[in-house]
């Protein structure tokens, strides 16, 4: 019998993937982006997991505007927390395995080590706390959800997203004669939106639960970030370290979240790419993506 999976999201750059790499896989796949099924809607959500029928659903919906949360923070709330407590609630009624994605915003980032499962969270915004509530709710409502915490998502869908991603940034801002100014203070872990939905699926296909941080394993600065962006890119913008003193932003970040992927490497899956790796595999796909627009 073929296996199916119902993933929420699919207009997002997670979602694109983990559509491609269950569909790869010979999964049979039912897919929502926004405009199809809000989230928030819990009866449409009931409806669409019992009618579908799945063995797995998979969340990649989240609202991610950090910095707009902390004027909305209900909005933020109601898709990343009580929409998250209401898949959870009809994957336990259907007895369907459930997956989530959560942040390494989660933390605070004061430990100055990379971040393990069993460390502590301590979010600092209502993006953040919308998001650790998401997690809390899929872990109260489910014996065993798995739940995957990422970082700095980028995938070739970003390109036609609202929302996008930073490498798309930063390559539009290279098109003026603007200085660029990135900061250099804060740590991130940059994640290819195909590595997470390929790993994703082998945690699925061995039936591994839990909590797991799956993040590129390379921590940078997002000034050194951008730097790698437009030397690989083989464009030369001026491009600027900033702080975040001078440069103020509406939510507050943690500084440096490294997450570990010590656990989900002892489980048995693929170590995540190297992050030069992964933002070359980029720029190819939105080359090809740009070339087969305009042919
Ligand atoms: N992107 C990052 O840097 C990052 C970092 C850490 C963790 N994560 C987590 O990784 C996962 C995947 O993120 P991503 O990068 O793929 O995000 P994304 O590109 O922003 O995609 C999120 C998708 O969810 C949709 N969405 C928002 N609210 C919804 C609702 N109420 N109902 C249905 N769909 C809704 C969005 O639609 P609209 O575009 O119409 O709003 C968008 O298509 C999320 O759980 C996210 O929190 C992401």
């Amino acid at each position: 019998m073929q296996r199916k999976v119902v993933i929420f999201g699919r207009g997002g750059q997670l979602g694109v993937e983990l559509c491609r790499e269950f569909e790869r896989r010979q999964w049979s796949v039912q897919a929502f982006d926004r405009q199809s099924l809000d989230i928030t809607d819990d009866s449409l959500v009931e409806q669409a997991i019992s009618e579908a029928d799945p063995q797995v659903v998979v969340n990649a919906a989240a609202y991610n505007h950090v910095d707009i949360a902390e004027r909305e923070p209900e909005a933020a709330y109601r898709t990343n927390a009580l929409a998250v407590r209401n898949l959870a609630m009809a994957c336990r009624q259907a007895d369907v395995q459930f997956v989530h994605y959560s942040t390494d915003y989660v933390f605070d980032g004061a430990k100055g080590a990379p971040y393990v499962e069993t460390d502590m969270p301590h979010p600092l915004g209502a993006y953040a706390v919308s998001k650790l509530a998401g997690e809390l709710y899929a872990e109260a409502y489910l014996s065993s959800p798995l739940v995957i915490r990422t970082a700095g998502v980028f995938g070739p869908a970003g390109m036609f997203t609202p929302r996008g991603n930073f490498l798309e940034l930063m390559l539009r801002l290279a098109k003026t004669t603007n200085p660029i100014r990135v900061v250099e203070d804060h740590v991130a872990s940059p994640t290819y939106a195909p590595a997470i939905a390929s790993r994703t699926v082998d945690l699925v296909e061995k039936n591994i639960r839990g909590l797991f941080h799956m993040a590129a394993g390379q921590p940078i600065s997002w000034y050194d970030y951008a730097k790698m962006i437009f030397e690989l890119a083989s464009v030369s913008p001026m491009l600027h370290p900033t702080d975040e003193r001078e440069y103020r932003t509406a939510a507050r970040r943690p500084k440096c979240t490294p997450l570990s992927n010590a656990k989900l490497e002892a489980a048995g899956i693929a170590p995540m790419p190297p992050l030069r790796e992964a933002v070359r595999d980029y720029l190819a796909a939105r080359e090809h993506a740009t070339a087969h627009r305009s042919s």
